[in-house]
């Protein structure tokens, strides 16, 4: 029986974050830290990761910038590495960086399927598969470690012009559910995060005008979720007692229908 404060959960937690950089995983980063866990923040942008790093310590928090592409294995193995030298290994893996770049098929935007899939898909697998030796020995060690990866309602429903990447975030969503198969006897949590729209730089990178349309008209008509709000439903379930796996988790701005 865990004897942690309750402020405190995720204390003695070593928490590895992808896309810390901005949005959903920055905020995830404070909020992990503020829960007690020490946490590794990872992203290409190493200025953003360094003022990431100090507020925490300035909250009383402890983290690590590890600069790194997530579609690069020699560079994820690297940063695995740094993780397991430098504090013991990761028990919390919140599988995050990804881009969206919605496109009428026809256009055959090669360029930007290419960049989901490597990113969204084979960057996720590589960090996947550098932490996962890392987790087991957490699980069997402490009794609970967590893998959660970012997928999207994208996964569920159907938006036109974002096949690719709604695609992309369907593997992330099945992937999950078959490694939480896998690895939850051994005490690895597994879990999808499957949020609806959050304004962050995520809409930023779109350059197709008819998505762009549809997000600005989106924006007018709703109020969109915030990176804060879906930090807090990562805390919530990497703080949920060991027994306890959300396997996954849909989390929708109140007014959006699809
Ligand atoms: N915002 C939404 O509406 C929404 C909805 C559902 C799901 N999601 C998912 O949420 C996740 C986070 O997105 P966000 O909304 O927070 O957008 P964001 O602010 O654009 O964050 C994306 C993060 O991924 C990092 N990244 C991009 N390419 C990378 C690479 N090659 N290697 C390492 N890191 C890389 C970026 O940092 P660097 O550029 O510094 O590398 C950034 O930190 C994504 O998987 C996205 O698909 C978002």
């Amino acid at each position: 029986m865990s004897t942690l404060a309750p402020t405190t959960p995720l204390r003695d937690r070593v928490a590895v974050i992808t896309g810390a950089s901005s949005g959903i995983g920055e905020a995830t980063a404070e909020k992990l830290a503020s829960l007690g866990a020490r946490v590794v923040v990872v992203a290409r942008r190493a200025d953003r990761l360094q003022n990431l790093v100090e507020r925490i310590a300035e909250n009383g928090g402890t983290a690590v910038a590890i600069a790194a592409d997530v579609t690069d294995t020699t560079a994820v193995q690297a940063a695995a590495d740094r993780v397991e030298a430098e504090l013991g290994g990761a028990d919390l893996l919140f599988n995050n960086a990804g881009v969206m770049l919605p496109a009428p098929i026809e256009e055959r935007a090669a360029g930007q399927w290419q960049h989901q899939i490597d990113l969204n898909i084979a960057g996720l697998m590589h960090v996947i598969g550098a932490f996962t030796p890392q987790l087991v020995r957490a699980g069997q060690e402490r009794g609970v470690a967590d893998l959660i990866n970012t997928s999207s309602i994208a996964a569920q429903n159907i938006f036109p012009t974002f096949a690719v990447y709604s695609a992309t975030k369907a593997y992330v969503t099945h992937l999950s559910r078959h490694l939480r198969a896998e690895l939850g006897a051994r005490n690895v949590r597994v879990s999808a995060i499957e949020p609806g729209i959050v304004g962050t730089e995520l809409q930023s990178h779109v350059t197709d005008q008819g998505a762009l349309d549809w997000l600005e008209g989106s924006k007018k008509s709703m109020e969109w979720l915030t990176a804060q709000d879906i930090a807090e439903t990562i805390g919530f379930i990497a703080a949920l007692p060991p027994r306890v796996n959300l396997q996954q988790v849909t989390i929708m701005p109140t007014a959006q229908a699809g």
